[in-house]
């Protein structure tokens, strides 16, 4: 689908266990340079192992895509001509007790993408025991579109009253108080603790923050006809893609190539459910010629 030649530069930003990175990069010949940025270390191992048959130059970066440009300008690359992201945690996250980051098994309430061993950033476990009630109820509300965002803030500060709030079960607990569910029932569709565990970990990892600063950067890093393809998970992140897309369309830096997102085929659903909420769209940077003049794009975004 994403056009490019052999001797591309490709930017992974989310090269995670590298299957993607795999799939684009086996067309690239000697000249080509696949560049995996990932801000997990355990993912960047696989990766490693994963990719170490491929016939191009292969660049690993620990760092966080929302300093692409500075990831670049390492490695002296001043173009590329793909960027894609897979934006989200992987199944392999997920599934990891240790990170906190499922309400399905019991760990540290961590979640961020980076680790359990990485010394930045706050945890989920931080934000819970220190904002007040009124910014965890934003957070729950804005990332999870939780209706009941302000009954589950609430519930957070009397809880962390008695004791600090450091685990996923003691969350979850909390959580289903305030839903009454006892478990095991089917009445509500999703687990009552869905949302907010999603809130928290957009919110912990700025999912969306990074996404904006990657959007942004992307069509002074592309080449002409470079193209930029992101698949999200949640219509917040969608909405971003979409709007920024149109943004650059408006401005003739962008064509859009995917008219309406791509959804995962039924086949692909059966064996990754989570792929069902994916959204993939892709963006092709126009020469520079036919980009309108910088008072047009002034004019533009005064009256936009
Ligand atoms: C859905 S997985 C990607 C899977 C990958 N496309 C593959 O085929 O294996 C998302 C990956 O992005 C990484 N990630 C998420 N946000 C990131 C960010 N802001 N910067 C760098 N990596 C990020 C996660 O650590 C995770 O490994």
């Amino acid at each position: 689908m994403l056009e490019y030649q052999p001797d591309a530069v490709i930017v992974d930003c989310t090269v995670g266990q590298g299957g993607h990175s795999l799939q684009l990069a086996s067309k690239l010949n000697s000249d080509g340079l696949l560049i995996g940025i990932d801000v997990d270390p355990d993912s960047l191992k696989v990766a490693k192992q994963n990719l170490a048959g491929l016939g191009c130059q292969v660049q690993l970066v620990k760092n966080n895509f929302g300093n692409i440009a500075g990831v670049l300008e390492a490695l002296d690359i001043q173009r590329a001509d793909i960027i894609l992201a897979d934006i989200g945690i992987s199944s392999a996250q997920l599934a990891d007790p240790n990170r906190g980051i499922s309400f399905r098994f019991d760990g540290p309430l961590d979640m961020r993408l980076a680790g359990p061993a990485s010394t930045e950033g706050q945890t989920a476990a931080d934000l819970v025991n220190t904002l007040y009630e009124k910014e965890l109820a934003d957070i729950i509300f804005q990332y999870g579109e939780e209706r009941r965002s302000r009954a589950i803030a609430k519930a957070i500060v009397s809880a962390r009253r008695d004791n600090r709030i450091e685990t996923t079960t003691q969350l979850v607990e909390i959580i289903n108080k305030v839903f009454g569910y006892q478990g095991g029932g089917h009445s509500q569709k999703i687990h009552p603790a869905t949302r907010t565990f999603q809130a928290l970990r957009i919110a912990v990892n700025d999912e969306l923050g990074v996404l904006e600063r990657l959007l942004e950067a992307a069509p002074a890093l592309l080449n002409e006809g470079g193209e930029i393809a992101v698949i999200s998970f949640h219509s917040l992140e969608d909405r971003i893609v979409k709007k920024d897309f149109r943004a650059n369309k408006d401005i003739s830096v962008y064509d859009i190539i995917t008219k309406k997102p791509i959804i995962a085929e039924h086949q692909e659903i059966k064996s990754n459910p989570r792929s069902r909420s994916a959204k993939l769209r892709i963006a092709r940077k126009l020469a520079d010629s036919r980009r309108k003049d910088k008072n047009e794009i002034e004019s533009y975004r005064r009256f936009a």
